[in-house]
Order: C-alpha cells, then sequence, then structure tokens
C-alpha cells in the first residue's frame, strides 16, 4: 500500500531554502511509493503563485482553502468534493452574519472563494471575538466552522469541510489507511489534520494555536520536531521511518 504524505505549504514547508531541495530530493527518491498531497489555508490561486516559482514536486492532490477544494494532480477540481461540502453552505448569510463585527477586517478578494470567507483580526481586540461569531453563527442556524490561525487569520467554511475531513475524503478515495497516513503541519488551520488518527509532523516553528492544542492533547502519534520547516519534515519522517537515517555522519571524525 502506497503512503499518504499530507505536507502544508505555507507555516511548514516554507519553499526556496536548501532543507526544501534537500527534502524534494528524498521523496524524489521515494515518489512511486507515496501518494503526495499538498494543503494549504490559501486560495487556489494564491497557492498557485505560491507554487510556481518553488521547485517542488509535482503533487498527486493539492488542497486548497482550509480544505474547502482538492484538486487532482494540483490542476482539476474535484467536484464530488465541491458537491458534498457545499450542501447547507450559505455563504452570503456567513457573510451578513460575521459583518457585526467590526473587529473583522475581510482579507483581500482573492482570498475570498466560494467554500472560505475570510478574515483578519483587529489586533486589539479580543480572542473572545472567536467565540461570539460561532456562537452567532450557530444561534443563525448556520452550518459553518471557524478557524483560527497565525494568531491572526480567522477563516469560515462549511462544516462539512476542513484540512483533516480532506485528507479523511482522500483516504477512503485511495484506500489508504490512517497509520499509512503521515501528515506535517505547523498552524492553527491544520489542528484538524492531528485530529485524524494518523502519525503526524508537527514542525519546530508551529504557531502557537498548534503548540496549545499539541500540549493539551499529547498524543503519543505525534512527533514535535527539533527543526523547523523542511528540515523539520525530514526530521519527522525519519523518525517515523520514512526516509533512512543520513549516513553521512558516519564519516565524520569523532572529536573529544
Ligand atoms: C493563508 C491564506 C489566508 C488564510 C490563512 C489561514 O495565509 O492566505 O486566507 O486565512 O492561510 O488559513
Amino acid at each position: 500500500m502506497k503512503l499518504l504524505l499530507v505536507i502544508e505549504l505555507d507555516n511548514t514547508l516554507i519553499v526556496g531554502d536548501r532543507a526544501t531541495a534537500t527534502l524534494n530530493k528524498s521523496l524524489a527518491a521515494i515518489r512511486h511509493e507515496i501518494y503526495l498531497v499538498y494543503v494549504t489555508g490559501r486560495s487556489y490561486a494564491s497557492s498557485r503563485q505560491l507554487l510556481a516559482p518553488a521547485q517542488l514536486l509535482p503533487p498527486d492532490y493539492l488542497i486548497t482553502g482550509v480544505g474547502s477544494e482538492i484538486y487532482q494532480q494540483g490542476v482539476t477540481l474535484d467536484q464530488n468534493w465541491a458537491n458534498y461540502i457545499s450542501k447547507d453552505w450559505f455563504r452570503d448569510e456567513v457573510w451578513a452574519v460575521v459583518s457585526n463585527f467590526a473587529a473583522l477586517k475581510p482579507q483581500p478578494a482573492d482570498e475570498q472563494t466560494p467554500g472560505k470567507i475570510s478574515f483578519c483580526l483587529d489586533m486589539t481586540a479580543s480572542l473572545e471575538v472567536i467565540q461570539d461569531l460561532h456562537d452567532l453563527l450557530t444561534f443563525a442556524g448556520l452550518r459553518a466552522q471557524v478557524i483560527f490561525s497565525n494568531g491572526r487569520d480567522i477563516d469560515i467554511i462549511p462544516k462539512s469541510s476542513n484540512k483533516g475531513k480532506a485528507v479523511a475524503y482522500l483516504q477512503q478515495l485511495l484506500q489508504v489507511e490512517s497509520v499509512a497516513t503521515i501528515v506535517c503541519g505547523g498552524s492553527g488551520n491544520d489542528i484538524s489534520l492531528f485530529q485524524l488518527s494518523s502519525p503526524g509532523i508537527i514542525v519546530a516553528n508551529a504557531q502557537t494555536e498548534l503548540l496549545w492544542w499539541y500540549y493539551k492533547t499529547k498524543y503519543p502519534w505525534h512527533y514535535l520536531t527539533h527543526y523547523p520547516n523542511a528540515q523539520g519534515i525530514l526530521e519527522g519522517l525519519i523518525y517515523f521511518n520514512v526516509l533512512p537515517f543520513p549516513n553521512t555522519w558516519r564519516s565524520q571524525p569523532i572529536s573529544n
């Protein structure tokens, strides 16, 4: 069975550094043994801009908009997923509820998609706004979820979606078991990935919201790395025995 490897882009696999190139090389060596999935909070348009100049391996799937869209080969929208999550999603009504909150400023237009509306929380506002928003949406009978990331971003997506649910959909589609899946992430919108019962790699530079959740749950199938970003992913993949331990240390003389 192939391994389903899910890597978050923004706060996890920062593109363009040396470690990213090393990670790419290592993944290229096992490419035929894995389904490679990139996942991001960005809209599709914005994630293409990020990916275009990057020297990343082409993925089998690209999950965008915090799990609200899935693209086969990174280009073809998965219409079944789109249809499934759009049931019971009343985008305009959700937007109308959010407009009651002065502390929430809309993100740029290219981050607003059919399945995701995104805001920035005013730096001076209390975090209680998030709970209040959630309560008001529930009170209004709107099946939406509020996701807080990066100490600032607020995404509202259909209740039936999120990154974890999108990965669970792919597990079913590709017939890959939970234990044959590894998820890697670093911010609040990755919590749903780590709620799957699959091994998980949390990079050392993870955002506070995710670290807080990690220390609260402390599930033994999660590994918090010592290194940040791509280096951290490499470390985690070695920890989970997906990649061999680099044997270069053997050629180093041992000094006292
Ligand atoms: C990315 C997206 C932004 C989103 C954030 C958190 O930065 O560009 O729209 O709010 O991720 O998911």
